[in-house]
């Protein structure tokens, strides 16, 4: 499985999940509910951004999850995680999930190393920049993007700044 916030999905989570598809029979992208915080979109909303975005996966599933990641595996029978590692950054605490969850429930995790070109993406980049005007339509899936456009124009609309 790749999981992770897809708050939203960017092309850098899309490089990854193709790459877990051509690996795996089968791959499911789940989406964490995080009650505690809101995000900018609602899980459904990722999950439909989402499903649009590996459309032409036959062999890829979304769904959500709520707790914990393991738990998640174990009830579905998820032998292994696939995340993806932008630079060094990411590694200290992914590292440390990975080993985590290999403690709590022998689940493995496989890191791909993004492709280049989206090595410098992130779901709070894109936000920022989008929620600011900036031209967000290279980093996002065409759903995505157009979903961000909407949401300023709310944004404005309600006579908020930016
Ligand atoms: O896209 P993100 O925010 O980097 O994804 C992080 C995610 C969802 C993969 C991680 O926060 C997670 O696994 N959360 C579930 C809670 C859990 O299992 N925590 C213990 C990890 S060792």
């Amino acid at each position: 499985m790749c999981p992770g916030s897809f708050d939203p999905v960017t092309n850098g989570h899309v490089d990854v999940i193709n790459r877990a598809a051509a690996l795996y029979d089968e791959l499911v992208v789940a989406v964490l509910v995080n009650p505690g915080k809101a995000g900018l979109f609602s899980v459904d909303e990722r999950m439909d951004l989402l499903r649009d975005a590996v459309a032409d996966l036959p062999n890829v599933t979304v769904d959500s999850f709520e707790g914990l990641l393991v738990d998640y595996c174990r009830a579905h029978d998820i032998p292994v995680i696939v995340k993806g590692l932008r630079a060094v950054g990411d590694f200290e605490y992914e590292l440390q999930m990975a080993q985590m969850n290999r403690e709590l429930a022998g689940v493995e995790t496989l890191f791909v190393p993004t492709a280049p070109q989206v090595g410098h993406l992130s779901s709070s980049l894109v936000k920022q920049i989008a929620t600011f005007g900036g031209d967000v339509s290279r980093l996002v899936p065409k759903g995505v993007y157009d979903r961000l456009v909407q949401e300023r124009t709310r944004r404005l609309g309600q006579g908020e700044s930016t």
